[in-house]
């Protein structure tokens, strides 16, 4: 039998950290239910010390998935070990993840402890956390910048303190594959007690090596792979899980190892992601860019329908492409569209089942042929209704043209009352979104990004927009998605400031609560 690797998916901790990649409750779930579907081992929900929405977040999935282990990271403090440990109370597989600097570096300018000191923070707070929880891991921080005799010195700590797992991260993305396979082999020789735990990697992707030095670290003899779906995390990111499966996958003559992960998930994962957060994936990014798949070069095509295998080292059946071809119609009935949601991997309320089936209905009416991936933006475009309790958009009118400026009329609903706004601009966005912004008075705040993007091929395909607005030092995006982009790009916008005005309501009222003084 070969030998099993755990993959570790961090998406929703370090990848979510990332600037422009947080996500809401609703959002992570989303995506923790993905992980789960891709039978990932462990899903690193968040850091549950650092905000109240991390909290939230953490048991919210710790109850939510029942098949991985939901680990929460800590410091080295007992506040933060107590945090991700009542965070993850539902957990049906708990793992509080604790972690230190141990690089000379970090250890002098941001800690400011010696390696004495490191030691025995290590040995205190790691058996604090084994008090609480069986299965302890353990990360020495900038540990490929480490002195390695003393990184195994902790390691050895951690171990016999309780650690069950001992990561081992390329935190700054500095290392080669040569190096981090070396440095795994001489730990396991150096720390023979390794043999009784799971020995992890965690790569960042400075140097563009990420994938490379995971892959590395297992063939040095770690058993646990850390990684995020699309590569997301820190400055240039983690190693992308898809790319070291599929390499494991692909290359069983170098790996010879295996991975629990169904890769027909890993698609619909990669979407989801990038839909959550806004992007699209480089068009050349391996395995789930645009491009990836496409042969342009005439000798290339004629190579592919000779024989695939010419071009092509993995299909894009294997992974969960769906084909382009029209799945569902005008006639298609509920039984129908359900049996595609399923296949799709969706599982929805009935409410949202409703909503989403009336969109697909009123879609058919638009758009002769409806594929996987509309079915796919309807879904992802199904906003809780919280992200829109304060306005909705009722109804709009836009003019422009070349030789004067755009015009837009809007209604909101705002409560029980419809206001209207008339607004000129520099092109129809423009002149709508100044509109809505007569109509609620928001806030002052930073216009940070739009995007369009369409969902399938065609002229008459849905446009998908999503738009960024920054206040008080956070991130608030906002999804529309419709036929019409003016159309999806007011709903994106209206979405956004909802959102915005939830946070400045919370924060005005937890003000008004706080004492004078
Ligand atoms: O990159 C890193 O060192 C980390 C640790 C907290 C595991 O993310
Ligand atoms: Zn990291």
């Amino acid at each position: 039998m070969k030998k099993q690797i755990k993959i570790f998916d961090t998406t929703l901790r370090d990848g979510e950290q990332a600037p422009g990649c947080s996500m809401n409750l609703h959002e992570k779930i989303e995506v923790a239910h993905r992980l789960e579907l891709l039978r990932v081992d462990i899903i690193e929900a968040g850091f549950a010390v650092s905000s109240p929405g991390d909290f939230e977040a953490v048991s919210a999935v710790a109850e939510t998935v029942k098949s991985c282990t939901v680990a929460s990271l800590a410091r080295c403090s007992a506040a933060d070990i107590d945090a991700a440990y009542s965070a993850l109370k539902k957990a049906v597989s708990p793992r509080i993840h604790v972690f230190i600097a141990t690089s000379d570096i970090h250890m002098r300018h941001k800690l400011k402890l010696t390696p004495e000191q490191v030691l025995e923070t290590t040995e205190r707070m790691v058996r604090y956390a084994k008090s609480l929880c069986p299965d302890i891991e353990f990360s020495a921080e900038d540990a490929m910048r480490s002195d390695p005799d003393f990184l195994a010195r902790v390691v050895r700590t951690a171990i016999k303190s309780g650690a069950t797992v001992i990561n081992i991260p390329d935190t700054v993305g500095y290392s080669t594959p040569q190096e981090m396979r070396a440095a795994i082999e001489k730990l396991r020789a150096a720390v023979p007690e390794c043999e009784e735990v799971d020995i992890s990697v965690h790569c960042h992707n400075d140097l563009g090596m990420a994938t490379a030095n995971t892959l590395a670290g297992i063939l040095g003899g770690a058993t646990q792979a850390e990684c995020t779906i699309n590569g997301l995390g820190e400055r240039a990111g983690n190693a992308p899980m898809e790319e070291i499966v599929m390499a494991i996958r692909t290359r069983p003559d170098l790996y010879p190892v295996e991975t629990r992960i169904d890769i027909s998930q890993i698609y619909m994962a990669s979407k989801t992601v990038y839909g959550i957060i806004g992007k699209t994936a480089p068009f050349n990014k391996p395995i789930v860019g645009a491009n990836a798949f496409a042969h342009e070069a005439g000798i290339h095509q004629h190579g592919v329908l000779a024989d695939r295998s010419t071009y092509e080292i993995m299909t894009p059946e294997a992974i969960g492409i769906p084909s382009n071809r029209m799945v569902l119609g005008k006639h298609s009935g509920r039984h129908a569209f359900q049996d595609r949601l399923s296949q799709l991997g969706f599982e929805l309320s009935r409410e949202d089942f409703e909503n989403c089936f009336n969109r697909f209905k009123e879609l058919c009416d638009k758009k002769k042929e409806v594929s996987d991936q509309d079915i796919e933006a309807l879904v992802r475009n199904l906003l809780p209704e919280e992200d829109n309790s304060y306005f909705k958009m009722k109804s709009y009118s836009v003019h422009a043209g070349s030789s004067e400026a755009a015009t837009a009329v809007i209604a909101l609903e705002i409560g029980e009352e419809v206001r209207e706004e008339v607004a000129l601009g520099n092109g129809p966005i423009d002149a709508a979104y100044k509109a809505v912004d007569k109509i609620i008075e928001p806030p002052e705040y930073i216009f940070e990004d739009y995007a369009i993007q369409s969902v399938s091929e065609g002229k008459d395909s849905l446009g998908e927009v999503v738009t960024t607005l920054g206040y008080g030092g956070r991130l608030f995006t906002g999804r529309g998605l419709s036929t019409d982009i003016i159309e999806a790009s007011i709903l994106a916008y209206v979405n956004a400031q909802n959102k915005l005005m939830d946070y400045y309501k919370k924060r005005q009222a937890a003000e008004a609560v706080l004492p004078e003084g």
